[in-house]
């Protein structure tokens, strides 16, 4: 970002808050604490990465939303503008889920934007603004990144007796994506007539 009337040289003139990275650590990330859920260490380690995975790329699509909330234009600019902010909203609240799931599996959740976008699978947006058309196909194929990998855990935790996040899968992540994929759908058919 240049000619911003905030410089940015070397960050002299600021003081770590902490220095060693280490201090104060008390869990590595990818490693799972062993609660007492009556499940396998190895089930609820391989639930924990999945729902890691999840949350990154929900994270980003919650992102992308507000992207698109401010930066929309058109004839349609009001209409999705309001949209954009709600699909937002409703993929925050999910975000809180998954990543309580995460702690509540032992888990350690990703949280900060820096890991978010190293581990998403959600291809990287433009920073400058793109028309409606193109905003909604982007969100397009962000939902449906999530929605392959949300059927393959649900069908991995169906399996491994991880019914607890089975249910948020379904429940939760699977069908709120495909109803906020509806919305988005017939906003395009209405643009095309
Ligand atoms: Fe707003």
């Amino acid at each position: 970002m240049s000619h911003t009337a905030i410089a940015r040289p070397d960050g002299s003139h600021l003081k770590e808050p902490i220095t060693a990275s280490t201090r104060g650590g008390t869990q590595s990330f990818q490693t799972v604490r062993r609660n007492p859920l009556a499940l396998d260490a190895t089930v609820a380690t391989d639930s924990s990465n999945s729902l890691n995975q999840l949350l990154a790329d929900t994270i980003t699509l919650r992102d992308l939303y507000k992207k698109h909330h401010w930066q929309t234009s058109g004839p349609t600019f009001y209409m999705l503008h309001l949209l954009f902010d709600k699909h937002a909203e409703e993929q925050s609240a999910l975000v809180d889920t998954v990543a309580e799931r995460i702690q509540t599996l032992g888990g350690v959740s990703i949280a900060m934007a820096a890991d978010v976008a190293e581990a998403t699978m959600i291809p990287r947006p433009p920073k400058d603004r793109e028309d409606a058309a193109t905003q909604i196909e982007r969100l397009l194929h962000a939902h449906e990144v999530i929605l392959l990998e949300t059927r393959a855990m649900a069908r991995a935790t169906a399996t491994s007796g991880d019914l607890g996040t089975n249910d948020l899968l379904v429940s939760d992540v699977l069908r709120l994506n495909e109803l906020q994929v509806w919305f988005l759908v017939e906003h395009v058919r209405a643009i095309e007539v």
